[in-house]
């Protein structure tokens, strides 16, 4: 029986790219995104491109609602049976001074990638337990690490990431289940789309590796962290160029 992998965020970007990776390997794939109908839809084509056998679940909804978090994992097990993979993967950013962060804005911020993180944890422990094993991968960022001045709440909510999955993965080592993050630095996506071209010529200065990493770079890593032993777990791997 194939392997299933959940993607959330796959409509675009590094999403789009590990679902496209994992459909390649022969993974059952399930992906979501909150609004990006066509994208989603084109993703799951280039899925099928990729591995014409693969078997695609696209389940669009915002992810920072908890029911419709186990929604989604609950039709993902009735689909393909049990789940794992699951690679929390959409989020977005806000760049702005702390003063103009608005409580609207902040909790926008944590809900979407912090508190989504714990409702698909929550969510998929249950039949990960029943299977005996399972790779929990949590996309971070380097300003989890370092911190970042203008973004704040991004940061924080990557900074929550870190030890949510730290915390996570003491709780699930004894259960087989790894649990990672993947910090990353500049990426090539439309995340970025807010920067002009000199300000990111500017960042690309500073990183020794001279680019943003391709989003088919950061699918490689979390294909490889998802194949590798359940003891490697509570780790926040960092992939920036050599940038931090
Ligand atoms: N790009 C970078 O430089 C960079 C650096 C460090 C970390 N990261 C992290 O990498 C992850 C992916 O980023 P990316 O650069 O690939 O972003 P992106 O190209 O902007 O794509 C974001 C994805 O998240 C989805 N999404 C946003 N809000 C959602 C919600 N409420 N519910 C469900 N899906 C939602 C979007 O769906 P729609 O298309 O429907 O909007 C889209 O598929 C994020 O966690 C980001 O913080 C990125």
């Amino acid at each position: 029986m194939n392997k299933t992998v959940i993607i959330t965020g796959a409509s675009r970007g590094i999403g789009r790219a590990a679902a496209v990776k994992f459909a390649g390997e022969g993974f059952n794939i399930v992906i979501n995104s909150v609004s990006n109908t066509d994208k989603l839809n084109e993703t799951e084509k280039l899925c099928l491109n990729a591995n014409p056998s693969t078997q695609v679940l696209a389940v669009k909804g915002d992810i920072s609602d908890s029911a419709f978090v186990k929604h989604l994992i609950d039709t993902s097990v009735n689909r393909f049976g049990s789940i794992d993979v699951l690679i929390n993967n959409a989020g977005i950013s806000f760049v702005g001074v702390i003063q103009d962060t608005d409580d609207e804005t902040w909790q926008k911020i944590i809900n979407t990638n912090l508190s989504s993180v714990h409702y698909f944890t929550r969510s998929v422990i249950p039949y990960m337990l029943k299977s005996g094993k399972g790779s929990i991968i949590n996309i971070s960022s380097v300003w989890g690490n370092v911190g970042a001045s203008c973004e704040a709440a991004y940061a924080a909510s990557k900074g929550g990431i870190n030890a949510y999955t730290k915390s996570a993965a003491k709780e699930l080592a004894p259960s087989g289940i790894s649990v990672n993050a993947i910090a990353c630095g500049l990426v090539d996506t439309d995340m970025n789309k807010c920067f002009s071209k000199e300000d990111l010529d500017v960042v690309c200065e500073e990183i020794p590796a001279g680019r943003p990493a391709d989003p088919k770079e950061i699918a490689e890593t979390i294909y490889h962290i998802s194949q590798c032993p359940a003891y490697l777990t509570g780790q926040i791997i960092t992939i920036d160029g050599g940038w931090t």
